[in-house]
């Protein structure tokens, strides 16, 4: 009992898990149920129509019937004769009989009737009574049994009048509905043929596609999986913060102490201080990895000049880049520049990482930075070198996470493939758009574009 309880409830968690495929599941009964409807509903209203068809047909017999007896209530021979007539060439196919009978007493008594032995009878029945007495046309759907056969019947009881409006009897006339049954029953038939069809096929089609079930599942799996890097990032780069401020720190107070120091160890002392700046910049872009893909990195924007944060990236990086050999320019565009609606601390984060790439993947030629404002709203800050470039293929992966070209030239250089995705996060989220041209083992562009805020002509 406990494990049938427990295995329920498994199921229950995984449907609320995958609330996808308990859509899928909800969609396959939802299907088939309308199909159910559909027909339930079609054969109910077509068996609805048709008897009411029927029963105006049976009422209108009644009448025709009710209005030639009014003359012939006198002469009952006559009446039978006619009766019999109706009947025979019947007025209807499905007429089964007519009777016409008048008052006698409380009750009715039969003048004539296409089943014969019938007359004379005295029929007390309350719908007589009630037809006599509201003068008006009863009708009902009835039941017999014959032979152990069910027929339904629609029983109508007229009232028989002069002209001038006093009544003299009633007629009954009964109709069977038994042709229209039969052929409600071919429809039924039918539709619960069609139906099963349908039903069936969308069996095949969902057995076909129980594929996509399976990759719904893995999508969910994958999100998870997703979800549990993002906070693997998120807590890794918190905790790795702390101790990296805290070893530059020491190694700072060791710095100002170096020339004491014997030579080797002053070089030891280099080359931790530039591993510990790698590693903090590391934690860095891990940090805004998850900011971003958590969507908690917020963007200040204001009215900034971007020639001045351009500026100062390329004072701080030039000293790298001529260290290199490389030669490194700076064209600002000298005109008047409106200014753009940026996060300065964000936009300069873009240019350090692109030009920190254009300096580390060039080995040797130049590095140049270009502000264009050709006054259609849009500036553009390139940053171009005659590095290793890249081929095509590489370009289209290249604002991926963790992406990084895997050729001979770009092997030994390191890096963790973050600076390109955060980059483009930053620009975008600035309304901005990154572009990149390259040409392997001619150089590259990367091209950031904003527009300006617009200036009001005088
Ligand atoms: N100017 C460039 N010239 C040639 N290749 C480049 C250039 N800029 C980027 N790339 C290629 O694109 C890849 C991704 O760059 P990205 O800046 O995202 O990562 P990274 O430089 O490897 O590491 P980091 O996250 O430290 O910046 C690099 O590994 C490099 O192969
Ligand atoms: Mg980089």
């Amino acid at each position: 009992m406990q494990f049938i309880k427990n295995k329920i409830s498994s199921y229950i968690r995984f449907l609320a898990d995958n609330q996808q495929v308990f859509l899928s599941l909800l969609l396959i009964l939802l299907v088939p149920g309308i199909l159910v409807f559909n027909t339930v509903f079609v054969v109910k209203s077509m068996d609805d129509n048709m008897n009411y068809e029927l029963r105006l047909k049976a009422e209108m017999a009644g009448s025709i019937v009710a209005r030639y007896s009014s003359d012939l209530l006198g002469d009952p021979t006559q009446l039978q004769a006619k009766i019999k007539l109706t009947v025979d060439e019947s007025l209807h196919s499905s007429t089964r009989k007519v009777t016409i009978m008048v008052p006698e007493g409380e009750n009715f008594q039969v003048l004539a009737s296409s089943d014969q032995s019938e007359i004379s009878q005295i029929r007390p029945q309350l719908q007589y009574t009630v037809a006599w007495h509201q003068h008006a046309t009863i009708a009902q759907l009835v039941q017999t049994v014959q032979n152990h056969q069910t027929e339904r019947l629609w029983q109508v009881v007229t009232p028989i009048a002069t002209p001038t409006g006093s009544k003299l009897g009633l007629v009954e006339i009964l109709v069977s509905t038994a042709d229209m049954d039969a052929r409600t029953q071919t429809v039924l038939v039918n539709s619960v043929l069609v139906l099963v069809a349908s039903i069936g096929l969308v069996l095949l089609l969902i057995a076909n596609n129980a594929r996509l079930f399976q990759y719904a599942l893995l999508f969910h799996k994958l999100q998870e999986v997703d979800k549990m890097k993002d906070n693997f990032i998120s807590i890794a780069s918190h905790e790795l913060k702390t101790p990296v401020t805290a070893a530059k720190g020491f190694l700072s107070l060791v710095e100002q102490e170096k020339q004491v120091l014997p030579a080797e160890i002053q070089s030891d002392i280099n080359k931790a201080n530039m591993s510990l700046e790698r590693l903090s910049d590391l934690v860095n872009d891990l940090l805004n990895v998850s900011r971003i893909e958590q969507k908690r990195l917020a963007i200040d924007p204001v009215p900034t000049d971007i020639r001045t944060v351009v500026g100062e990236v390329f004072e701080d990086l030039s000293g790298s880049a001529q260290k290199k050999g490389l030669t490194i320019e700076y064209h600002p565009f000298t005109g008047e520049l409106p200014p753009v609606l940026i996060d300065p601390a964000k936009f300069r984060q873009i240019m350090v990482n692109l030009l920190t790439n254009a300096i580390k993947y060039t080995i040797s030629g130049k590095v140049e930075v270009n502000i264009i404002f050709e006054d259609l709203g849009k500036v553009a800050v390139s940053v171009k070198d005659t590095g290793i470039g890249m081929s095509a293929g590489d370009m289209e992966k290249l604002f991926t996470q963790f992406y990084r070209v895997r050729n001979r030239k770009a092997r030994d250089i390191v890096g963790t493939g973050l600076g390109l995705w955060i980059t483009k996060q930053l620009t975008e989220m600035m309304d901005g758009k990154i572009l990149v041209e390259s040409i392997e083992d001619v150089g590259s562009r990367f091209t950031v574009v904003f527009s300006v805020i617009p200036t009001k002509k005088k």
